[in-house]
């Protein structure tokens, strides 16, 4: 429980002192169950957020902590249709600014968020805490509860598997799940109240609460707020026989994000919207799992028959493969609409003169071939499920094709255009990605060559493993240097730490701090190691590649 006392007492004598809180005398009893949080700023106004299990709670948004000079309030219902989450879109706030805010009932207050307002006209920098990847029976939310100390994060960026919809035991199994990281239901989400149930287990996380309570969060969902590697029609792990029809399922999972999630809906089922932050930054949010996703290609079904034949033959096939079936220009990851969107709101930022559109999405964007050595780390106890999986990934290579087809390099056309929109419609772009778990620095180059459509800073997970867990021989950054060598568009990478990726963006440059913890399986946090990696801006150019 969250109700601190003191705050409960000094809420209610301040509630019957400001004589402007004429709704106070109708307000219901009820709790605060899992704190407040904030998000999707504007430069005149931010989403604030509480569950309250009573009916209504007045809310209120102050410039000072002590709440005496009370900007906005107002009051909210609270509904079992939405799990009793509240969100409450303020506006008439000043730009740039930090705001507290807290929620009040007659006999319970809320805990008191803080956040801040995205500045307009000129500005100097904009400061992002970048996550991904966050399963809890995996360990501690360390890179969360870091995030959440410092002073100087704008804003943070969740760019999916901020839940998992997996059974307890499943991943991770019950040997390697963290004792006391318990998440119910213990079944695998499926119906809403499974997914509000997911939620609600997650947020018992001290430092994910605080993370909430102090910074203002946008978010995307990748495929684990829905179900493993969904995509617009289904999914390898959606059941219909014992799950239901799958957009049914589909549908309650996005209501259970958006009603948990202090952010805006501009859909249904419509996630990708943009943020300005002044002359500085677009932030452009996208959906690249599910609204307009073809199917995944698997390479086992598709193409292993015809590799069996081995040689030059072989290579022909994968040839064919690569032009005919995975490079179809017909198959699309963001879907016509968003497609169309994608290149006018890049283009409405350049228009504006704003030096930096930083796209925030899900999934690894570079291509990833895997280098022959890795089968050669194989840790012992390694599943066949996943050997299988990295030796396939590794003949892939071998034929110049990219490994996991459920990222971008899986819709090559459908990348390209979206290359194409970087190059043609930004100023310098920087796409922000996870999903992989593992921490990625790609200088993407523009179809054709010559300058970057986009550098690419994919983040590591919070929590869930990496490459570590399934290539274990291998000596200190050894993985790191044999995946570098396979992929020369790699400038960086981290394949064996959790974490997460502090990113400052000025007129002139980005620069990027990876915060790595090497364990999250104890409570207390290690102290963290930390890379700094920094870009320029160019006027007219894209950004700047980086090297070693
Ligand atoms: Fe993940």
């Amino acid at each position: 429980m969250l109700i601190k006392r003191r705050s409960l007492l000094a809420a209610s004598t301040l509630a019957a002192a400001a004589p402007r809180n004429a709704w106070g005398q109708r307000r219901s009893s009820g709790v605060f169950t899992h704190g407040v949080a904030s998000g999707d700023p504007l430069p005149d106004g931010v989403v604030i957020w509480t569950r309250f299990t009573g009916e209504t709670a007045g809310w209120e948004v102050a410039e000072d902590e002590a709440f005496s000079h009370i900007v906005q309030s107002g009051q909210a219902r609270s509904s079992f249709a939405n799990d009793y989450c509240v969100k409450v879109d303020v506006r008439g706030l000043a730009p740039g600014r930090r705001y507290f805010y807290r929620f009040l009932s007659a006999s319970d207050a809320s805990v008191i968020g803080r956040t801040r307002t995205a500045p307009a006209g000129a500005v100097e920098q904009l400061r992002i805490a970048l996550f991904s990847c966050s399963n809890m029976p995996f360990g501690y939310f360390h890179a969360y509860g870091h995030a959440a100390a410092r002073d100087d994060i704008d804003l943070v960026l969740h760019v999916g598997d901020y839940i998992y919809e997996t059974p307890r035991g499943a991943y991770p199994s019950a040997a390697e799940a963290v004792p006391g990281r318990v998440i119910d239901p213990v079944n695998e989400t499926a119906s809403l109240s499974d997914y509000y149930q997911r939620y609600a287990s997650y947020h018992t996380d001290a430092n994910l609460l605080e993370l909430r309570r102090t910074k203002p969060i946008s978010s995307v969902w990748d495929d684990h707020e829905l179900v493993n590697n969904a995509w617009r029609n289904g999914s390898p792990n959606h059941n219909a026989r014992y799950e239901g029809d799958y957009q049914t399922r589909i549908a309650a999972a996005a209501k259970a994000y958006f009603d948990w999630m202090p952010i805006r809906r501009p859909g249904a089922l419509q996630l990708y919207r943009h943020l300005d932050w002044g002359d500085l930054a677009r932030i452009v949010l996208i959906d690249a799992r599910y609204i307009g996703r073809d199917e995944q290609i698997d390479y086992r079904t598709t193409l292993a028959p015809q590799l069996a034949q081995g040689g030059a033959e072989a290579r022909a096939a994968a040839d064919a493969f690569r032009r005919t079936v995975l490079g179809d220009p017909a198959r699309t990851m963001l879907g016509a609409a968003q497609e169309q969107w994608f290149a006018q709101t890049l283009a409405a930022s350049k228009q504006r003169g704003q030096t930096w559109q930083i796209v925030a999405q899900q999934i690894v964007v570079g291509d990833q071939f895997a280098p022959a050595e890795t089968t050669r780390l194989f840790s012992e106890s390694l599943s066949s499920g996943s050997r299988q999986w990295f030796t396939s990934g590794v003949e892939m290579g071998a034929l110049g094709l990219a490994w996991n087809t459920d990222a971008w390099a899986g819709y090559p056309a459908a990348r390209q255009r979206f290359l194409d929109a970087c190059t043609q419609h930004a100023n310098n772009a920087i796409v922000l990605g996870g999903d992989s778990h593992n921490c990625w620095v790609n200088n993407l180059a523009a179809p054709g060559g010559g300058r970057l459509a986009a550098l690419e800073f994919a983040t590591g997970s919070v929590t869930s493993p990496g490459f570590e867990r399934s290539l274990t021989a291998a000596g200190a950054g050894e993985r790191e240097a044999l995946f570098r060598a396979a992929n020369p568009h790699l400038a960086w990478c981290d394949l064996t730490n959790r974490g997460y990726t502090a990113l400052r963006f000025t007129r002139g440059g980005c620069e990027t701090d990876w915060i790595a913890f090497d364990s999250v399986r104890t409570p207390q946090a290690p102290a963290p190691a930390v890379t700094r990696i920094s870009a320029a801006a160019s006027a007219s150019g894209g950004p700047g590649a980086w090297a070693l």
